[in-house]
């Protein structure tokens, strides 16, 4: 059984960590956030399809230095072709059904069950489900009793919102769904062929599930991800290789070849590879990129700052991002595709 897995996006609301890296490489207690999609697929799937372009690369690299015992294929498209012309753009490799997997979604979804489900109901495509509170930025089924789906809406204004039931980012669909879908253009499955099939099959399914479900999509949620984890792992800190600490820490993701200096205090943050921090420093709800240096007695509250940068002595960050270097050609000034409203 194949697994799509959607991995083209640019991740423009987590910039500028995604200037540098593929959104699905960001690392999550250091260990980047596709592994965990990867580790959570059923034996039944034995194919990976990347659906890749913007830094596809990088991607490529990691899965030739890492061994999931999966074949792994990348189909890089030659343009992003949105969440349904990728799945399109993969029919080549479509043998039955199939999953298909947005890559910036970590949950406690069990794909075997939602198998069952799917053959149980008999459906032409099952989506996950998961409820929230501000339904605004997600697709919203309209879901009924027996978990059949009889519309479906992308980003609604809340108040248009047919229930509190999003779609989870898992979809297990019947190749004939690929039909629905017009070959090399941009297409959103949510947009334009989600309704397409609810109308015309009437086998649509809703699959809902218990436990937890984050989508990384912005830096807020992607900070919570690596808490939350650390919370199941009764964790406090999470530290990589090479670490020299002279300051504190507190609920911490740490990457390789990190150096604290003395009377630095790091809370809630995750710092990346080879970053120095010097004296005196607080750092608080913050990202530093890779090859960062940090200088004496700065203050760096609810920040992101990018690979390369340097942050002088006697910095006071809040609620900013740095970025000194020219935006990678081609990166969009905003999400494209499902835009939220
Ligand atoms: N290959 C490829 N090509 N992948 C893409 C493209 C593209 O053109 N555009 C987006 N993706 C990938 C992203 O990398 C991500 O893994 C996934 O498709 C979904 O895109 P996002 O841009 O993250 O969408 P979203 O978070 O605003 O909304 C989607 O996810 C929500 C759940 O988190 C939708 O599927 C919503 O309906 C859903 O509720
Ligand atoms: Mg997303």
């Amino acid at each position: 059984m194949e697994a799509i897995i959607l991995a083209g996006g640019f991740g423009t609301r987590l910039k500028p960590l995604t200037y540098t890296r593929a959104k699905s490489l960001l690392p999550i207690l250091n260990k980047p956030m596709i592994a965990y999609l990867i580790e959570s697929l059923p034996n039944s799937v034995d194919k990976v399809i990347l659906a890749v372009n913007y830094k596809k690369s990088q991607i490529e690299e990691y899965f030739i230095k890492n061994d999931f015992g999966k074949e792994i294929i990348v189909n890089d498209e030659p343009e992003p072709l949105g969440t349904g012309g990728a799945a399109k753009f993969a029919e080549k490799h479509i043998s039955d059904n199939f999953f298909v997997l947005n890559s910036d979604i970590i949950c406690s979804l069990n794909l075997d069950q939602m198998i069952k489900f799917h053959n149980k109901k008999k459906a032409l495509s099952t989506i996950s489900l998961w409820p929230v509170e501000n339904v605004s930025e997600f697709g919203v089924a309209d879901v009924i009793e027996n978990g059949k789906i009889i519309g479906f809406v992308e980003k609604p204004n809340q108040e248009d919102a047919p229930s509190n039931f999003i779609n989870a980012g898992a979809y297990l669909l019947e190749p004939e769904i690929l039909d629905y879908i017009e070959s090399n253009k941009f297409v959103s499955m949510e947009k334009e062929i989600f309704p397409q099939i609810i109308k015309n099959t009437g086998k649509f399914f809703g699959y809902k599930f218990e436990g937890f479900w984050m989508d990384i999509g912005r830096i807020s949620s992607y900070l919570s991800i690596n808490f939350l984890l650390m919370n199941q792992k009764k964790i406090n800190n999470i530290i990589g290789e090479n670490f020299v600490n002279k300051g504190s820490l507190k609920q911490c993701s740490i990457g390789n070849n990190v150096k604290i200096g003395e009377k630095t205090v790091i809370e809630s943050s995750i710092i990346f590879d080879n970053v120095k921090i010097c004296d005196n420093i607080v750092i608080k709800n913050s990202i530093i990129g890779k090859n960062c240096s940090i200088y004496d007695n700065s203050n760096i509250i609810n920040s992101v700052i990018g690979d390369d940068e340097t942050i002088i002595k006697e910095s006071n960050l809040n609620n900013n991002y740095i970025w000194n270097k020219p935006i990678p050609e081609g990166y969009p000034e905003k999400q494209i595709g499902n835009v939220i409203k």
